[in-house]
């Protein structure tokens, strides 16, 4: 583990390691697929959170009052990437119930091959937010530096991205594009083949983890 503030975090713990490769497998169901994807995700958020701003709340325990540690400032938000995003989200949403829900659609413009949003919705008041960025796939990074430009222009300034897997070519891309996000994720896979998948990866997540293929 490296800390946080390096750009690229590979959670190298045994549980996320060995989820990963049950994931991966071809032979996991959808089922199990979204299962581990969830279980995964609760392991990389418990790191990614790791350096949230905390002050002290003044409590009384049955036997003195005491000053404890409590989160600080607004509520996290954490935005999915549709559609693989979903995916991650409720495993954030378990370890952090209050956080808020974000939500950004991109699709590919086979003229221009850039990323044209369809959909955008973030809570309000994103300047003053930690921002998480759930996405299983950093392949290219082209759609996750276009949602990070958005994000940017809603006014958010601590964001950080939360994928399972990333492609050196996504992790170089986020870096030029995005030097401030640092990126959590389970494995730095090779790299991409010629149709954009991340190799050895999983596939395509959506469809694996929705059951569409
Ligand atoms: N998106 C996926 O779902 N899989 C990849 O390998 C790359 C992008």
């Amino acid at each position: 583990m490296h800390a946080l503030h390096d750009l690229l975090t590979v959670v190298d713990h045994p549980l996320v390691q060995h989820k990963l490769t049950l994931m991966r497998d071809k032979g996991a169901s959808s089922a199990e697929f979204r299962r581990l994807l969830h279980e995964i995700t609760l392991l990389l958020a418990y790191e990614i959170t790791s350096e949230m701003p905390m002050t002290t709340r003044a409590i009384e325990t049955p036997l003195e009052e005491m000053d404890a540690p409590i989160l600080a400032g607004k509520k996290l938000a954490v935005v999915s990437i549709l559609r693989a995003g979903n995916g991650m989200l409720d495993g954030v949403l378990q370890l952090v119930p209050s956080a808020r829900v974000g939500f950004i659609g991109l699709y590919r413009d086979e003229e221009t091959l850039k990323p044209v949003q369809y959909y955008f919705k973030v809570p309000e008041g994103m300047n003053d937010r930690m921002v998480i960025v759930v996405d299983p796939m950093l392949a290219t990074g082209n759609s996750s530096a276009a949602a990070i430009d958005l994000l940017k222009q809603a006014g958010a300034s601590d964001i950080r991205f939360l994928c399972l897997l990333a492609a050196p070519e996504g992790v170089e891309r986020m870096r030029e594009a995005h030097p401030d996000v640092p990126i959590v994720t389970a494995s730095l896979d090779r790299g991409l083949n010629s149709k954009g998948y991340i190799m050895p990866g999983l596939g395509d997540a959506g469809d694996r983890m929705f059951g569409t293929k």
